[in-house]
């Protein structure tokens, strides 16, 4: 029988022979273990009720979810208004005097998620339209499918509670109803991850973005989206980037931002729900912009323009909402866009300080907004 020294400790043949079989059985057991663990997490994503999401709620309550115990969503006030679909639009005008590239963070009431108003019923349907049409409005890695279910159902819950009237989930058939489009789903996510998408797309008005860590990464990137109305790119060429590389073409972002935007990322706790706004003129009314609106490096300008019309011009403002998914940890991005034209927006008397908006924005973001094309031409309009 041999003997063998370990540094300081000496082993014979027979512990070797026992004690490296059972480090390959607990091995196996573990990952085995860590399997299954997935599994339900995935499972559990897809059945937890609204009221995990509750942001209130104790950190500590995470380590006893049960998908039966917990009281159904204690914080979403039930919207019971019969003219929301006939109010117009929130006038959200963002813009200041000066522009400066920062974080703009803001609380956001979840009662607030969605913002329903006159523009919900015709943005669905060309929201469902477009994912016909164009299959790369939606995208999924394999390893956003739990997320995936879980934003499902968390999105049909959350609709039914806000807007009992225009959403109604059926416990019975385990239904969601969406009285406005006249469309069913079923309440369980179905396993085609873009068939989950493609009910998202056509039962919300944002395109909506699943971000994740890559297992061993800290940053976040992009794994899933249901995204119709781009501003200027495509959703489907972002698709696994992380932040950094998603905001690759925008001006100072790298100096200025990244940062604090990868921190924010890391840090931003489940229940804290928050709003940004981005904005910039367009001058077509196309929701769904894949090449115009940005000015990319290297890119020829195309004509300035010596007049506009303001009523073919919009102002484009972007209202975004991040918050964490609490069983998979991801991010979810929310994006509503708000299309005003112009002349609505001097009737208001905001043409003056959207005018020097425009001329107050730091100079490379102002190139990237296309302001050198119209920019002289819409501060004129919008202050004759
Ligand atoms: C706190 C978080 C974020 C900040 C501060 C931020 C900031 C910005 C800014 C300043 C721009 C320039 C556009 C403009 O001002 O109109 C921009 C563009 C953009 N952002 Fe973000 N962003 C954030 C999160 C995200 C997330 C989560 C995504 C997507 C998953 C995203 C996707 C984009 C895209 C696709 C563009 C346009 C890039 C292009 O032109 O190709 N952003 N963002």
């Amino acid at each position: 029988m041999g003997t063998y020294t370990f540094g300081p400790v000496a082993m014979d043949d027979s512990f070797i022979y026992t004690f490296f079989p059972l480090l390959a059985v607990i091995a196996v057991i573990l990952y085995l273990k860590s399997k299954e663990n997935a599994k339900v997490t995935t499972e559990r994503a897809a059945t937890v009720p609204y009221s995990l999401w509750d942001p209130n709620r104790k950190k500590t309550d995470n380590k006893t979810i049960s998908p039966t115990s917990l009281p159904q969503d204690p914080v979403i006030t039930p919207l019971r208004d019969a003219n929301i679909l006939s109010t117009s639009p929130y006038p959200f005008r963002p813009y200041k005097p000066v522009s400066r590239m920062t974080m703009g963070i803001e609380k956001c009431d979840p009662n607030d998620l969605f913002l329903l108003d006159s523009s919900y019923p015709a943005r669905i349907a060309l929201r469902k339209d477009l994912t016909i049409r164009y299959p790369n409005t939606l995208g999924a890695s394999l390893q956003s499918t739990g997320a995936v279910k879980e934003l499902y159902t968390f999105i049909f819950h959350h609709m039914s509670s806000r807007f009992p009237e225009l959403f109604a989930i059926n416990p019975t058939d385990s239904i969601f109803n969406n009285y406005v489009s006249g469309e069913t789903y079923p309440l369980h996510p179905p396993g085609n991850s873009l068939v989950a998408l493609k009910a998202i797309a056509s039962t919300v008005e944002e395109d909506v973005l699943v971000l994740m860590q890559n297992p061993g990464e800290d940053v976040y990137r992009l794994q899933a989206f249901a995204g119709c109305f781009p501003n200027g790119f495509a959703w489907s060429e972002k698709m696994g980037m992380a932040l950094s590389e998603i905001h690759g073409p925008v001006p100072l972002f790298k100096e200025k931002l990244e940062f604090s935007v990868d921190r924010f990322f890391g840090k931003l706790e489940m229940g804290r729900w928050v709003k940004r706004f981005n904005w910039t003129v367009a001058i077509h009314d196309q929701l769904c912009s894949l090449v115009a609106n940005h000015i990319y490096q290297g890119v020829e300008f195309p004509e300035k323009l010596e007049s506009v019309k303001l009523d073919g011009c919009y102002l484009r403002v972007e209202r975004q909402v991040l918050l964490r998914l609490p069983v998979s940890k991801a991010i979810v991005f929310f994006i509503k866009t708000y299309m005003t034209p112009l002349n609505v927006v001097k009737a208001e008397g905001q043409g003056e300080a959207l005018a020097t908006a425009i001329e107050g924005m730091p100079d490379k973001l102002a190139i990237y907004k296309g302001r050198n094309i119209w920019g002289e031409a819409v501060v004129s309009a919008l202050r004759s």
